[in-house]
């Protein structure tokens, strides 16, 4: 059930430039998926939407969230200046996260992501390697893409897979995006799941079509409400929508994931 609620900051601590860990104690830590988000309130009055930000890691026993967000404007810059020991609003579970089940016949798992993509997949690595990491079947592999070797995450992503980098300046790891990286260190996968920026989206699509493979996207577009009522997030799908009877998805509760194939981006 998704509610608004107040939660306490543990920490809200700068990972790298602009970038930033907000921990919170709250009720909503249990029973997360991967890929959920939730949307976080400012205090200021003329900001009345939350924004949302995936859900980088939960803990049910400590009743834990960590969400990972860049400064990108006014309301994440409002969420930056908030302090360990202030009391935020936040509006959550939000969205549908990934479901796993999909992994059972699958051993070659390929997690994409770049830029501000990465946190949510820290989740879902996690998740896969405590699923499946003692099957030595199944293999998993992370390739993340940075601006520059001004790297945030990795060294989390190193404790539940193998972890290939490439940044745009080439200062660490490959020299170019995730999915020349993914081509250069000879990854095949047998599944993909990605979160980046929506030409990053668009390449991890095509190549998965080209390999008959499926791929779960996350689509972190702008939203509104949150909670599906404004139709303000609405994407293309091969689905009919219950709601409306066309054929899109509100990306806020259909979403934020998505099988590529079923989505025009
Ligand atoms: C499902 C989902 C998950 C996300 N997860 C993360 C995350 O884990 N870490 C992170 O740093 N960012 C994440 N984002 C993007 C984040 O929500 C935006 O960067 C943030 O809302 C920008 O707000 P602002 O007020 O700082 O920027 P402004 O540009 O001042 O915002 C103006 C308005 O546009 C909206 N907006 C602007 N850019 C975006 C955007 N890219 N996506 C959605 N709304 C936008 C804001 O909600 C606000 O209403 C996610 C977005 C979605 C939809
Ligand atoms: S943001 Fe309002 S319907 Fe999705």
């Amino acid at each position: 059930m998704k509610k608004k609620t107040t939660a306490d900051i543990i920490e809200n601590n700068k990972i790298s430039d602009g970038i930033y860990s907000l921990r919170l104690k709250t009720e909503l830590s249990n029973g997360i998926l991967p890929g959920q988000f939730i949307g976080v309130y400012t205090e200021n009055s003329s900001r009345i939407l939350p924004r949302p930000i995936s859900i980088c890691e939960a803990d049910e026993d400590k009743k834990e969230l960590r969400v990972v967000y860049r400064v990108s404007g006014k309301g994440t810059g409002d969420i930056a200046a908030m302090k360990a020991g202030d009391k935020v609003h936040i509006l959550g579970i939000l969205g549908n996260g990934y479901d796993l089940e999909c992994l059972k016949d699958k051993k070659n798992i390929v997690i994409m992501a770049g830029g501000i993509g990465i946190p949510p997949m820290l989740g879902l690595a996690k998740e896969i390697a405590k699923e499946f990491g003692g099957d030595n079947d199944k293999q998993i592999s992370a390739v993340l893409g940075y601006r520059n070797s001004d790297t945030f995450l990795m060294k989390e992503f190193e404790k539940y897979c193998k972890v290939y980098v490439a940044t745009d300046d080439g200062s660490l790891g490959y020299s170019g995006n995730v999915i020349d990286a993914m081509r250069e260190h000879k990854l095949t996968p047998d599944i993909i799941f990605a979160c980046g920026p929506l030409p990053m989206l668009r390449g991890v699509k095509s190549c998965a079509q080209v390999a008959d493979i499926p791929a779960y996207i996350s689509l972190e577009e702008r939203m509104a409400c949150g909670v599906g009522a404004c139709l303000g997030c609405v994407c293309k799908t091969v689905k009919k929508d219950a709601h409306s009877n066309v054929n899109n998805a509100r990306i806020c509760t259909d979403g934020p994931v998505f099988l590529a194939a079923e989505v025009d981006i």
